[in-house]
């Protein structure tokens, strides 16, 4: 039998503050219902200097540990997927590993290109383990970002932060991946970036949109094509993208993903039999249909709607709140996933539903997770924004977490709750 690989548990961890969208807009003298029916937003993450990329991992990668006891000699590798990295040298797995007391014996490197980091890591795992390489041993994976375009700035209402940790083995509980459909779509642009020695990102908002959506035709068309050379999708009464249960996307911000699954059922519209007999006019209002959206994506957005953009762990995000919402519901169902990260590189994915994905994520605790949080005033969230980030706050961090302590000749030393 094929050896099944995939991701075993995953856990997520989030800044502990958050400010309500509603509030930021009325602030910023802006409709409310720009930011919650325009983008999808409700609530949005907001990270002191205390909480950076090293500490939302490490406190992602301590409760994934913690609450799915793993067993740590059996883990051979840890990727952090991440742009916003602490130094141009000194990963930041290296500090998990440190912070976690993790075995040394293991193979330990960060992964960037803007938010499809996290899936690169994924997918060196993956395959690590898929080709034996990994000897049965298991790999975590760390997304963690901070998503930061400052105060006043048309991308503010997209800000977040947190982390999501993946176990990825031979015993994928949440998602056994389909290795070898995937298709990658690559694109030199300058769509968003963050030029080194800058704490925000420099963005073409709407062109970035524009990107995205081609990125994923090209990846969406590239597994379509071994979906259907596998027989794992069929041009037929439905359409290919529609015999998946469910497609999660990257969300920088939850209508984006309205967008995304508009652009996908297009490509399908405009590449099948039937969808090409139709008017351009017809195929458009195919592809918006608003049954489509709400059978196949609304239900991943939960957890975004209320963190904001994580750039690499955003994706992992909307997985984790499909999987909280419809474990039990999408056992033994097919899946697919669109990471992209801007600059550009996207990647299309299938995966199925493991068995044993609702009990998984029961220990997850995702809900509580958020609501431990504190509700902060717009007044507090820009003077946190204004925080010098080489002097964090001195504040313990809760039990099982981590937090930057100080920076001292360009030596970090973190904290544990
Ligand atoms: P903007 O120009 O302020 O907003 O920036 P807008 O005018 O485009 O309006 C946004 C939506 O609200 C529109 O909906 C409006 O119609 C609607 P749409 O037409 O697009 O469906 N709207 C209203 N709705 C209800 N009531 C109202 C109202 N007014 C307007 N009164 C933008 C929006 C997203 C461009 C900005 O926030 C931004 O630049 N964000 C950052 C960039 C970004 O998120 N890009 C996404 C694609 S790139 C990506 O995903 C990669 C990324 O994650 C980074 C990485 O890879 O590392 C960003």
């Amino acid at each position: 039998m094929k050896k099944q690989v995939g991701i075993e548990a995953l856990a997520i961890a989030v800044p502990r503050r958050f400010v309500d969208i509603e509030e930021l807009a009325k602030a910023r003298g802006v409709d409310p219902a720009k930011y919650t029916s325009g983008l999808g937003a409700k609530e949005m993450a907001v990270a002191d200097p205390g909480e950076d990329s090293v500490s939302l991992a490490a406190s992602a990668a301590a409760r994934l540990i913690q609450q799915q006891n793993v067993d740590v000699s059996r883990v051979g590798m840890l990727v952090v997927g991440t742009e916003t990295g602490v130094d141009h040298s000194k990963a930041v797995a290296s500090h998990v590993q440190g912070l976690l007391k993790l075995p040394r014996s293991m193979r330990t490197f960060d992964a960037q290109h803007a938010c499809y980091g996290g899936t690169a890591g994924l997918m060196a795992a993956a395959e690590w383990i898929a080709s034996g390489a990994g000897a049965g041993r298991s790999a975590i994976v760390v997304c963690s970002d901070i998503a930061r375009y400052g105060l006043n700035t048309a991308g503010e209402p997209t800000q977040g932060a947190g982390a999501v940790a993946l176990l990825v083995s031979e015993q994928p509980d949440l998602l056994a991946l389909d290795i070898g459909l995937n298709g990658v779509c690559t694109v030199d642009v300058y769509d968003f970036w963050r030029p080194l020695g800058r704490r925000e990102a420099v963005v073409d908002g709407h062109y970035s949109i524009n990107c995205y959506l081609d990125a994923l035709s090209g990846a969406y068309r590239g597994w379509r094509e071994r979906a259907l050379a596998h027989e794992v999708v069929r041009w037929g009464d439905t359409l290919p993208s529609e015999q998946l249960a469910r497609i999660i996307y990257h969300v920088p911000f939850c209508k984006m993903a309205r967008k995304a699954h508009t652009q996908l059922r297009q490509v399908d519209l405009e590449d099948s039999p039937s969808g090409r007999e139709l008017t351009p006019e017809a195929r458009e209002a195919a592809a918006k249909s608003n049954a489509s959206y709400d059978a196949q994506v609304a239900s991943s957005l939960t957890l975004n709607a209320r963190v904001g953009n994580v750039y690499t762990a955003s994706m992992y995000l909307a997985l984790a709140g499909l999987l909280h919402s419809e474990g039990t519901a999408l056992a033994g169902k097919r899946v697919g996933l669109l990471s992209y990260g801007s600059g550009s590189c996207s990647e299309f994915y299938s995966a199925t539903v493991g068995a044993n994905a609702a009990a998984r994520m029961a220990k997850a605790d995702v809900e509580g997770v958020l609501a431990r949080r504190e509700r902060v005033s717009v007044a507090e969230y820009e003077r946190i924004m204004n925080l010098p980030y080489e002097a964090p706050e001195a504040i313990t961090p809760a039990p099982g977490e981590f937090r930057l302590k100080e920076i001292r000749d360009f030596r970090r030393t973190y904290v544990a709750g």
